[in-house]
């Protein structure tokens, strides 16, 4: 019967779209009233744009998934009342109910965080601990539904580890890790109108395909159904934000949104028990990721802002740079901008007084060191057509290549 829990789900996502794009526009005046918007960086008169919309995505996801909490058990016969005592069964699926209301906790704890980021302009070891605490519901109910800490190990190590390895505690620090990389990652990979939005779509329609195709191959059909229920009222809101956050942005999304739509994909990863495939669908987030580590740990001179600089003559963006002394950098600094200008994976240009200058290392600013100047809403369309390539490339990865190194 997960079959009308799916549909009813769906109308209820149709509702939170329509219902979404009435409400931001409305909104705008609001956040600009109450100092809640930043400056288009990326526009010739820099004009002010209301931002922090996630709040605003969150909270009609999230009563979306309050109204939707019944339906699920409303379909199920285990949980139908019991027809003597008329009151509770004993076969009520307890671990699924938990399950449902600890992932909402978790998202709901996040959108709250991330606001809070948002309107204190928190330092960055506080935006890796934030997403930390939020997981922290999960990792509980993963513990008491399943505390299987169990890995699969591939072919090539099966000699070595065997078939399986318990690796125990570890499993919970790399879940509460996924939460911390997804929430950033999304956050890092942003700076230019549409981007973040842009790249929460296709993940998560990329999800939603996965998990499609899991139902059909009937594998793990619970885990695959629990992700569609969080991912289509996800899709549904997050397509209302799209209309307005596109080219030009109307609302600026914030880093509430980031956390919020990072946090949401980590829990249908970590419940529904495909994390790994997950970060297949990462790759443009963990490639931009590494290339920005040595800004990120502060090897490299690091600017409060990353995204490109806009010319306003040409319309067009240009690559935004750090500049440094090569003497100034330390051991492993001075070895990764040495290893990147090697690869010729950046712009090197040293001045007459022996300062480098180089972009800054985000992958937004490395298609602009590959293809020149470029304009913005195109930009925004490579990394999205990025976006779709990479799902194409972890789809190949996760089925013919992962049945090759996992046949039994
Ligand atoms: C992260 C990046 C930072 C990047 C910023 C852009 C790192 C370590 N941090 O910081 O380099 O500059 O995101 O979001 O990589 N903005 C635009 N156009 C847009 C979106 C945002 O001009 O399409 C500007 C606006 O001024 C907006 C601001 O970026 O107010 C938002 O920045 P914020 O989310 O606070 O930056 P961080 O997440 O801290
Ligand atoms: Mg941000």
């Amino acid at each position: 019967m997960s079959g009308v829990a799916i549909a009813i789900n769906a109308a209820i996502s149709t509702a939170a779209y329509c219902m979404t794009v009435r409400m931001i526009p409305r909104f705008r005046e609001m956040f600009i009233k109450a100092n809640l918007f930043g400056k288009d960086l990326c526009k010739k008169d820099k004009p002010q744009v209301p931002e922090s919309f996630g709040v605003l995505i969150g909270c009609v996801f999230l009563v979306s998934l309050f109204l939707f909490i019944p339906i699920p058990f409303a379909f199920d016969e285990a949980a139908a009342t019991d027809a003597i005592t008329g009151g509770k069964p004993d076969t009520f699926p307890h671990d699924k109910f938990v399950e449902l209301i600890a992932a909402l906790l978790s998202i709901c704890c996040m959108i709250f965080l991330g606001f809070a980021d948002d309107v204190l302009d928190l330092r960055w070891r506080h935006k890796l601990l934030l997403p930390t605490i939020a997981t922290l519901p999960l990792l509980m109910v993963y513990y008491v539904n399943y505390n299987s800490t169990t890995v699969i190990m591939p072919n090539f190590a099966r000699d070595l580890f065997g078939t399986s390895l318990n690796i125990g505690a570890l499993y919970y620090v790399f879940m509460g890790m996924l939460a911390v990389f997804c929430t950033n990652a999304i956050n890092i990979l942003a700076g230019i109108n549409g981007l973040e939005v842009g790249q929460s779509l296709i993940i998560a329609g990329s999800i939603l395909l996965f998990n499609a195709i899991e139902l059909m191959l009937g594998h793990q059909v619970d885990s695959h159904i629990f992700s569609i229920y969080f991912m289509l009222p996800f899709l549904a809101t997050t397509l209302a934000l799209w209309k307005f956050n596109k080219y030009p942005s109307q609302v600026f999304v914030g880093d509430t949104y980031c956390y919020f739509a990072g946090m949401t994909f980590a829990v249908v990863g970590i419940l529904g028990h495909f994390s790994k495939t997950l970060l297949l669908f990462f790759l443009p987030q963990i490639l931009n990721f590494l290339y920005s580590t040595p800004q990120l740990f502060h090897f490299v001179p690091c600017p409060r802002h990353r995204l490109p600089q806009y010319d306003s003559k040409t319309d067009l963006l240009h690559i935004s740079t750090t500049e440094f002394r090569l003497e100034d950098l330390n051991a492993p600094g001075r070895l990764m901008v040495t290893v990147l200008r090697n690869l010729r994976l950046i712009s090197w240009h040293t001045k007459a007084d022996g300062v480098v200058r180089t972009n800054n290392l985000t992958l937004i600013n490395f298609v602009l060191v590959v293809f020149g100047p470029v304009h913005e809403r195109v930009v925004t369309q490579m990394l999205m057509g990025l976006q779709v390539l990479c799902t194409l490339i972890a789809l190949t990865i996760r089925y013919p290549l992962a049945n090759y190194f996992y046949a039994k």
